[in-house]
């Protein structure tokens, strides 16, 4: 929550091939038709050092990576991103829009890897306080798809690189978030026409922007 703020905090999430870049362009470009300042950024990284962790994160490797390690990583890179990029835009009335945060470590360290979710949570805590994204945007598709579309866009780094049944628990963690709160999750079919995916969209930013 960002109540003590005045912009908005708003997460784009989705497994694999869901079409985040495409959908951040739309997003982006709304927001400028509407003139709202925002700041764009991404997780793992939006600053120098948080980026250098996620080339560490991303990146495929001999040595087996213990799940608390990267789970440790994650929020390493996210208390930086978060206490130098995100808080300053909202502290300032910009719109945040973040290519994943916390729900991502929900589904691919929480889903993906079984790690358990009251140690995500804790971690959460001590990181965020009580910052929550404002609205999620969940592109939600059968990662039989989204792993075609995806394949099709160059290497597959080390995440890329899990097997289907991986995907498939990132997706049902995803689902089951939003499912739980859907006042804070909009659950947004990805397997549809892409027009029709931005329509909806359309209709969350403007209920966000009307909300202000
Ligand atoms: P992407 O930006 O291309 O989606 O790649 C980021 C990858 O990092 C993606 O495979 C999901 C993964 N990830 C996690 O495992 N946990 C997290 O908390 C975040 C933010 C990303």
């Amino acid at each position: 929550m960002s109540q003590q703020t005045s912009g908005k905090f708003i997460t784009l999430e989705g497994g694999e091939g869901v079409g985040k870049s495409t959908n951040l362009r739309f997003i982006t470009e709304w927001l400028e038709r509407q003139g709202i300042e925002f700041v764009q950024t991404r997780e793992p990284g939006g600053t120098p050092l948080a980026e250098q962790l996620r080339t560490l994160l991303l990146e495929k490797r001999e040595e087996s990576v213990d799940p608390t390690a990267e789970l440790l990583m994650v929020f390493a890179a996210r208390a930086q991103h978060l206490n130098q990029v995100i808080k300053p835009a909202l502290a300032d009335g910009k719109w945040v829009i973040c290519d994943r945060f916390t729900d991502a470590t929900y589904a691919y360290q929480g889903g993906g890897r079984g790690l358990d979710r009251a140690m995500i949570g804790e971690l959460e805590q001590l990181v965020q306080g009580d910052l929550r994204p404002d609205r999620v945007l969940l592109l939600d598709l059968d990662p039989k798809i989204g792993l075609q579309r995806a394949a099709a866009t160059g290497e597959a780094d080390r995440f890329e690189s899990e097997q289907a049944a991986f995907f498939r628990k990132v997706r049902a963690a995803y689902r089951a978030r939003a499912e739980a709160a859907p006042d804070r999750y909009a659950l947004i079919d990805a397997s549809l026409p892409l027009q029709d995916v931005q329509a909806h969209l359309a209709r969350e930013l403007e209920a966000i922007a009307g909300d202000q």
